[in-house]
């Protein structure tokens, strides 16, 4: 028999019983006449004591343990002198009578403990040892428990979860596809999904009218902390719904969520935004509601008054930190840069204090006089010791940027509590975005998104005015999740890949099944899918997903634990039909 117990078992009220412990060498400590070692497994850790008095030879053998040996102990539990209130077990320890090494271990590359001095890039090496280490586990244990919630909610609601192929075809969710080649299709070649959208579809089509399925997803795009090359998707569909049943069903189960993992109740309903009044107030289409600092437009109050860099461009907004009047210098300078950086991209930034004594004083003293910067503190409603922070340029340039200000002020005044949780939705997408490069309209979401019918007239006159009717969940500024009420009729269908700028041959090869099946009795139909990753880290106060993924890929989309991509063998790609191009391969 291996064990008796686990690591993270024992208590006070097992002292004195006979246990058999097996797990890992954390680490040892020889104090003179007695050796501890902390023994870990996947629930805890448990003291163990060897004595020089009551078995030297024992005792001996344990002080010869390095890290990560596997052992199997047996002993008495014993109630502990020096209690550690920090650890499940830390009021007893093992006074260990056997012990056994049931394998050595080599020196672990970084130490396998809470906090450890492994870099990133080693411990993804190592990802089994850095798997060993509780914050890793821990993150996992709520992924797990999570999707038991996800099952056990939807499954009461009546959705069935359905699998869905994995070697397809493009799926058009904006992304480049992965792609496999065929054996026995020389010249050909399977996508992966990007994500299931067209297969949930067709399960609508055949009558499976609530859908869901947690269910890997490929996307070959660039990798940041919340993407990854391979991700999670909670995919659901429903039949005979509008908007607001979909938001209602999966509202239930972000409370669900909420209420049985975080133990937090949201009362009410999640407020709804407009695209364009998310934009508006926050600059972003995935506002962080946890604290105000909205964004005001200056345009009209600040242009034409002889200050060229206001004058010479389209659009002039300001946010209003709270307290912040007696920024020095240096602390302006910082923001300043902040905004210059890159990727955002702004000229500069222009401040008003209004200080704790009344006074006003900007950086632009020379070219608004106290009445005019009067007017700024009125619009935003500032109060004395308040810092007005002002970005100017074209509109969506700007705004984007004051939503990064915005949440690097929230950063700073601390107004972004990782346990307070605001979800809401964000609605009425525009349903088509124009792309500079290829000067084309593509669909913002997917091109089976319904748009508004009042609004089908503008595609002629205004196509970028379109409305879709899609939605998605934002908690705490993380695009949780996406949707839309779906195009149901083949001829809408083909009027909206008409605008897409596909041909028709081109919309039949590659959506022909999806085309023919509408005219077999197609429901109207509508889903959702969210970023299973992206909603665990959020839960586990973390911004990066890689930290909820036991096996992820760094920023080049590489495992560098099992090393791949890489080559293959010169009779693999013959037998795949494939030629590689050496010029462009690395031949890693
Ligand atoms: P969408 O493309 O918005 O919609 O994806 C849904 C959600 O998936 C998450 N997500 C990602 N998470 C990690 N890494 C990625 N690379 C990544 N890409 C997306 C996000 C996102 O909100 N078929 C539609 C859904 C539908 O219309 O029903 C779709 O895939 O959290």
């Amino acid at each position: 028999m291996y064990r008796t117990h686990n690591c993270g078992e024992l208590t006070r009220e097992n002292v004195g019983e006979g246990v058999i412990l097996s797990g890992w060498v954390q680490k040892s400590r020889d104090l003179g006449g007695m050796t501890f070692v902390d023994l870990r497994d996947r629930y805890g850790i448990t003291q163990l004591v060897f004595n020089m008095k009551t078995d030297a030879g024992l005792c001996g053998e344990a002080r010869k343990l390095g890290r990560e040996f596997v052992i199997r102990t047996e002993g008495k539990v014993t109630e502990r002198s020096n209690k550690n209130p920090q650890m499940a077990t830390g009021d007893i320890e093992i006074m260990v009578e056997q012990l056994e090494i049931l394998n050595s271990s080599i020196t672990p590359p970084f130490t396998i403990e809470e906090n450890t001095d492994g870099g990133d890039d080693l411990r993804m090496k190592y990802r089994y040892l850095d798997l060993r280490r509780s914050v890793v586990r821990e993150n996992l244990q709520l992924r797990h428990r999570m999707a038991i919630e996800i099952r056990k909610y939807l499954s009461e609601q009546g959705f069935l979860e359905v699998e869905t192929p994995v070697l397809i075809k493009s799926t058009p969710e904006g992304a480049r596809d992965f792609v496999v080649p065929s054996r026995m299709n020389p010249g050909e070649f399977y996508a992966l999904p990007q994500s299931p959208q067209t297969f949930k579809q067709l399960l609508m089509v055949a009558g499976f009218d609530k859908y869901f399925q947690i269910v890997k997803c490929f996307r070959d795009e660039d990798l940041r902390a919340d993407r990854q090359p391979e991700f999670t998707q909670i995919d659901c569909e429903m039949s005979f719904v509008d908007r607001d049943d979909i938001l209602d069903t999966f509202e239930g189960l972000a409370k669900h969520l909420f209420l049985s993992i975080k133990g937090v109740e949201i009362d009410g309903k999640f407020p709804k935004m407009a695209y364009t009044e998310a934009m508006n107030r926050y600059g972003n289409d995935k506002p962080d509601l946890r604290f105000g600092m909205e964004i005001s437009e200056m345009t009209g109050l600040v242009k034409g008054r002889g200050f060229q860099v206001f004058d010479s461009v389209e659009y002039i907004g300001g946010i209003c930190a709270e307290g912040c009047a007696g920024y020095s210098r240096k602390q302006l300078d910082a923001l300043t840069d902040f905004v210059k950086r890159p990727q955002i991209g702004v000229k500069g930034l222009v401040y008003l204090k209004y200080n704790e004594d009344g006074s006003l004083k900007s950086s632009v003293d020379k070219f608004y006089d106290e009445a005019a910067l009067k007017k700024w503190e009125e619009l935003f409603d500032a109060k004395p010791g308040d810092l007005i922070l002002v970005l100017a340029g074209d509109r969506d340039l700007t705004l984007k940027a004051l939503s990064e200000i915005r949440l690097e002020m929230g950063n700073r005044l601390e107004l972004r509590d990782p346990n307070v949780f605001r979800p809401m939705w964000v609605v009425d997408f525009p349903l088509l975005e124009w792309d500079e490069e290829t000067e084309k309209f593509h669909a913002m979401h997917h091109p089976f998104t319904s748009p508004y019918e009042e609004d089908m007239e503008l595609f002629r006159t205004d196509p970028g005015k379109v409305r879709a009717r899609a939605y998605d969940l934002v908690i705490n500024g993380v695009e949780i999740g996406g949707g839309s009420i779906r195009i149901h009729d083949e001829g809408l269908q083909k009027q909206m890949f008409d605008n897409l700028g596909f041909t028709r041959e081109e919309a039949r090869k590659q959506f022909g099944f999806l085309m023919s099946a509408f005219r077999y009795g197609a429901p109207p139909h509508g889903g959702i899918a969210f970023g299973f990753d992206r909603w665990v880290a959020l839960f586990a106060g973390i911004e990066s997903i890689r930290d909820v993924i036991a096996f992820p890929k760094n920023n080049s989309g590489r495992d560098v634990m099992i090393d791949t991509p890489s080559t293959i063998s010169e009779a693999q790609l013959e037998e795949l039909s494939l030629k590689v191009n050496t010029k462009t391969s690395l031949g890693r």
